[in-house]
């Protein structure tokens, strides 16, 4: 049976699922993620040293879907369904052994990748480290990690513009 209808459903990450499979699938990996994560809270300080390392992580492996400020807005301008996460509102409700499982394994049949097998555990806390400091950036802290992403986005535009013809508005 599910051999007829899957294939005449839409698989597009452009459209926003029903009510009924977006709460299975949500329900479904919560669930999972809550099982299965331990309890061990972050073994690091967040010292000036560790989040400067958590930053540059962040800003190498996650910001390219969840925004350098974490506010889920991805620089890849593509569609995402589910959608990519912001990580400065809900998320932060998961518990650090729950985003460490969360980051390490990634989540299947979503966008979201595991880290696991090609970091090693401190990296992983230490993204985890700046993951809570998205939430509580000062205004001057949100405004130089802004203006620096607006200085890389203009470089990459021009880069972009030499490479292919000019498109109409
Ligand atoms: C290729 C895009 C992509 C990259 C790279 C990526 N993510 Fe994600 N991430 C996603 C998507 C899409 C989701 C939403 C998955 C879902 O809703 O089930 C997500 C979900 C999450 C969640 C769960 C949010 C929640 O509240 O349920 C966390 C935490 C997270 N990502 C952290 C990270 C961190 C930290 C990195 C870098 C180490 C990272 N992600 C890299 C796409 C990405």
């Amino acid at each position: 049976m599910a051999f007829l209808v899957l294939p005449s459903m839409s698989w597009s990450a452009t459209r926003r699922p029903g009510p009924v499979e977006n709460f299975l699938a949500r329900h479904i990996t919560s669930n999972w993620i809550r099982h299965n994560a331990d309890e061990q809270s972050n073994p690091f300080r967040p010292t000036p040293e560790n989040l400067r390392a958590g930053q540059v992580d962040f800003d190498g492996h996650c910001s390219g879907c969840h925004g350098v400020t974490g506010n889920g807005e991805n620089q890849i301008e593509a569609d995402f369904y589910p959608p990519v996460a912001a990580l400065t509102g809900d998320t932060q409700k998961w518990s650090d052994a729950e985003l460490y499982f969360i980051i390490a394994n990634g989540i299947r049949m979503t966008g979201m990748p595991g880290f696991g097998k090609k970091h090693d555990p401190k990296e992983i806390w230490g993204v985890i480290l700046w993951v809570r400091h998205l939430a509580h950036l000062s205004p001057q802290e949100k405004a130089a990690i802004e203006s620096r992403m607006r200085m890389m986005t203009e470089q990459h535009e021009k880069m972009m513009k030499t490479a292919r013809p000019q498109q109409a508005e």
